[in-house]
């Protein structure tokens, strides 16, 4: 699908069709995805497990669930649990992540950048230092974690699946995954193929570009040229807002065709 298109078309999937798998071809180029996205000094900070909810029993779905996670857990085929890596600063250095950098010609003299620079003043002086406090740890492996979901996610899209982010009760989720204590978790993504209109009646309602951003100052609006958003609709990123005017009886033939409350 072309890259404005997926961005238009993505939207958080809450019914899929519980009775059909995703297949692993489809999971493996989503975390490939996610493998590629750019991260701060090259360090490996996602840590996604996948795991499949057919192997799960239904006491171990509810377990997972939270006020704002409920019947998706019980339709969604496949749940990527992501994780960060909170030695992932300790780990670069240790693997010399930075230096192949130098190595391969993307960090370079022209920039100021050499095998010393990097061991005296920014492992030394700058990511040492960040790297020994938990707080700023937290923080950028978290941040990191959801650049590499947000890739996730579109490709999930491109690949023709439902998707959507969730909290869940990540105490159960550690404790059955055997997560290791320097991993903390980040979201989890659920993937399966929608049961619902995949564009759900339309993107669901945000403040206007202009209210988003500012240009040259904060307060001085980015307005937005009618011309180029014309382009953006035709190219499928912009659509109508939902709701479409089918959606509640929609909604309704979703709940019982599922079995769901009305
Ligand atoms: C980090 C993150 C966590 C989210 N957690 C939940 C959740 O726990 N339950 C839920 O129903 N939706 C969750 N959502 C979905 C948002 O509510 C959704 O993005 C929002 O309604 C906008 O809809 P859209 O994604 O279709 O554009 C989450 C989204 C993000 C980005």
């Amino acid at each position: 699908m072309e890259f404005k298109k997926v961005v238009g078309n993505r939207r958080s999937i809450r019914y899929y069709q519980p009775w059909r798998d995703v297949e692993r071809e489809k999971i493996q180029t989503i975390l490939e995805a996610a493998r590629l996205a750019s991260r701060v000094m090259n360090a490996p900070y996602p840590k996604p497990v996948v795991v499949y909810r057919k192997e799960l029993s239904e006491a171990e779905v509810n377990s997972f669930k939270t006020p704002t996670t409920t019947a998706q857990l019980d339709m969604a085929p496949v749940w990527i649990f992501w994780y960060a890596n909170m030695d992932a600063l300790k780990d670069a250095h240790e693997n010399g992540t930075l230096h192949g950098l130098v190595d391969v010609g993307a960090l370079n003299p022209s920039h100021g950048w050499s095998h010393s620079y990097i061991e005296d003043i920014v492992w030394a002086q700058l990511l040492h230092p960040l790297s020994s406090s938990k707080e700023i740890m937290t923080t950028l492996v978290s941040e990191e974690t959801a650049l590499a979901i947000c890739q996730a996610l579109l490709c999930a899209v491109d690949e023709g699946l439902g998707t959507q982010l969730v909290s869940c009760n990540f105490a159960v989720a550690n404790e059955m995954l055997g997560v290791p204590s320097n991993y903390i978790p980040v979201w989890v993504q659920l993937l399966g193929y929608p049961a619902e209109d995949p564009q759900t009646g339309g993107q669901r309602p945000r403040e206007t570009l202009e209210e988003m951003a500012s240009e040259g100052k904060f307060g001085n609006p980015f307005v937005p040229d009618p011309k180029v958003t014309e382009k953006l609709r035709e190219a499928g990123m912009i659509q109508d807002t939902a709701p479409a005017p089918w959606r509640q009886a929609e909604l309704r033939a979703l709940a019982h065709m599922l079995d769901l409350p009305e």
